[in-house]
């Protein structure tokens, strides 16, 4: 049988700053529609690897490829484009604080060339999907810490990305607010309309949410597989000590 061609495919990056390695030969996949959870302690390489897929960071050694295309080998326009169907969501949102939720929603379709009535059609859907849409004249500091990332999200998801990079995206949240955004990426997730490849430390989430978890430490990938393998039979030492944390 023809196998798919993966949405995402990372063939063994290479990255090193200076003397120190980042990744050291990094390879993993994502189908379309498929929610990947990367975990692993901080300095692993996992905000490295995101980077280097996005093209904000450059690798020395491997390849990567959106949709069967190296990414490796594109040139601004290629990037500019790529990157318009790869949405990111950080640990910090940066939202603009004068101007409204909406029109923070809004705005990356309206710099693409969508005319305003129809980003505002998009961005308001975007904004009913995390929650947020009798929020939308209001303006970032109005908002909680928790709502201040929905629309970071509502910002990604309007774009329609095939993709969906999450870089810690509860790490600098009250662990109060810390729910109502893992709600709304567990919805994200089965939704499975989106590719995600999510950096988390949230093993509840991991579990619940991910079709796949895959391990990193030192820059390599230390073991992979279906959540109910990794935590419930960790080969590895820092699978074990994830599992530990949902045993409690
Ligand atoms: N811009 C940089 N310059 C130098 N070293 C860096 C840079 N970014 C990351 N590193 C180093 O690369 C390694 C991986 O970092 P990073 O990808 O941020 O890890 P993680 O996100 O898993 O915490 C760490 O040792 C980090 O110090
Ligand atoms: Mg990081």
């Amino acid at each position: 049988m023809a196998k798919k061609t993966p949405l995402l495919k990372v063939d063994g990056i290479h990255k090193r700053y200076g003397d120190r390695v980042a990744l050291a030969g990094v390879s993993l996949t994502v189908a379309p529609g498929e929610t990947v959870a990367v975990m692993g302690p901080s300095g692993c390489g996992k905000s490295t690897l995101l980077r280097c897929i996005v093209r904000l960071t450059d690798w020395d050694k491997g390849e990567i490829y959106f949709d069967g295309r190296p990414v490796g080998p594109m040139d601004h326009g290629a990037i500019r484009a790529l990157r318009r169907q790869i949405g990111f969501v950080f640990q910090h949102f940066q939202l603009i604080e004068r101007l409204s939720v909406l029109d923070n929603v809004l705005l990356g379709l309206v710099l693409g060339g969508m005319d305003r009535r129809a980003a505002e059609k998009r961005a308001l859907a975007a904004l009913r999907r995390v929650r947020l849409e009798h929020e939308h004249s209001l303006r970032p500091a109005e908002l909680s810490g928790g709502q201040r990332q929905r629309v970071a999200i509502a910002r990604a998801l309007a774009m329609e990305p095939r993709l969906m990079l999450w870089d810690e995206p509860t790490a600098a949240l009250d662990p109060v607010l810390v729910g109502e955004v893992l709600d709304i990426m567990e919805e994200l997730a089965n939704d499975r309309k989106t590719g995600m490849l999510v950096v988390t430390h949230e093993v509840r989430f991991a579990r619940h949410a991910a079709d796949r978890v895959i391990i990193l430490d030192r820059g390599r990938v230390l073991e992979e597989g279906p959540p109910e393998q990794v935590f419930g039979n960790p080969r590895s030492y820092v699978g074990r000590q994830y599992r530990r944390l949902l045993v409690g």
